[in-house]
């Protein structure tokens, strides 16, 4: 089915619940038992890799040749990492997301100007996946494009507060360069042509989109998520979380890990694009977020992704006779066709892609 030009339910922002202080969350948002969050004391002393990219930026030859190493580690055991020293300025950093916070922070009606719709999502939403009857997630988001550039429409994006716009551009183009450099560190990680990935990914044409996310306090954490089990259908995600309320947890084998954010630094994760380009040599990891009764969090996901409509599929050289090409070629459009209409569901999407044996 295309996807419906409006949403098939009446939309509720989960802020205006928060904001009402109810104790109780309406039942729409109750998870079946299974998926409510567990609080793991083991693994509480356990984070993801924090990786300094200083001497890849800086270093000579030896020095760079160990961050690559450890990113190479990283990308092989966790699929998650956080990167300090980016390159990308503490200012910029702290001044994207409390600017995004203001506006959350806005009067409703002035939200409601950007009311989003299930046909490009661009705009303030308030789920993900339009099915009917559909349990909630606890948060509410801004979806925008920028890459390609044919997609971003600053008419989409908010007028308030005034720097917003400038702001969210600066910093878009900061994560653009550092997806290319981390698309040329997996490429030669690989064994492959630094440009390889780049190359796979469309050229010059790939593309890049923001989803602001706004997790309000919640009455009842135990019994919610702020957003389900899910893997990220694009090929990288560059995170970057509130810097004093954690909520990200990272699934490592059956435990649910907690990052906890190092201050200006941005967690870097693996699409489900980037693990069929490597044919499963990298995997895009299940992730999902807690939240909190005290404290709202407001967090930044930016996707690179492909170019929409060239064909994904694992990379010959990355092919071979005792690991047979593990994934059928897709289109990214196609594919993240399924998350816009089902919602996150763990990791089902690319495990569908499996070739049939
Ligand atoms: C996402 C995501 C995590 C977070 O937007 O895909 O996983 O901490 N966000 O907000
Ligand atoms: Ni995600």
């Amino acid at each position: 089915m295309d996807s419906p030009s409006e949403w098939l339910e009446p939309i509720v922002r989960v802020q205006s619940l928060s904001d009402t202080g109810s104790q109780t969350i309406p039942n729409r948002y109750i998870k079946p038992l299974s998926q409510r969050p567990s609080f793991n004391i083991q693994s509480d002393n356990l984070n993801i890799p924090i990786i300094d990219l200083y001497e890849l930026i800086n270093g000579d030859t030896t020095s760079q040749k160990a961050i690559m190493y450890q990113i190479s580690i990283a990308c092989h055991d966790w699929g998650f990492f956080q990167i300090v020293n980016h390159g990308i300025s503490h200012e910029l950093v702290d001044g994207a997301r409390e600017m995004w916070r203001e506006f959350f922070h806005q009067p409703m009606e002035v939200k409601q100007d950007y009311a989003n719709a299930p046909k490009t999502y661009e705009g303030y939403g308030s789920r993900l996946g339009y099915q009917k009857g559909a349990v909630l997630d606890w948060s509410d988001y801004f979806f925008l494009h920028y890459l390609p550039s044919n997609l971003k429409n600053h008419n989409k994006w908010p007028l308030q507060p005034p720097s917003l716009s400038y702001v969210t551009e600066e910093y878009s183009n900061e994560i653009v360069r550092l997806g290319k450099v981390l698309l040329s560190v997996f490429s030669t990680n690989l064994g492959l042509q630094e440009d390889h990935l780049q190359h796979a990914f469309g050229g010059d044409d790939i593309g890049a989109c923001l989803r602001v996310n706004f997790y309000p306090k919640c009455p009842q954490p135990d019994l919610t998520l702020g957003l389900s089990s899910h893997s990220d259908p694009g090929g990288m995600t560059f995170l970057l979380s509130d810097e004093h309320v954690s909520g990200l947890q990272v699934r490592k084998a059956d435990e649910w890990i907690t990052v906890k954010p190092e201050r200006h630094a941005i967690i870097v994760n693996i699409g489900d694009q980037i693990q069929v380009l490597t044919n499963g040599i990298y995997k895009s990891v299940e992730h999902r977020v807690i939240v909190n009764p005290d404290k709202e969090r407001v967090s930044l996901a930016y996707f690179f992704n492909p170019k929409s409509n060239v064909l994904i599929k694992p990379v010959a050289e990355l092919v071979t006779s005792t690991k047979p090409a593990l994934y059928q070629p897709m289109t990214f459009d196609e594919y993240r066709l399924f998350i816009r209409t089902k919602g996150p569901q763990g990791k089902s999407q690319v495990e569908s892609l499996k070739s049939p044996r």
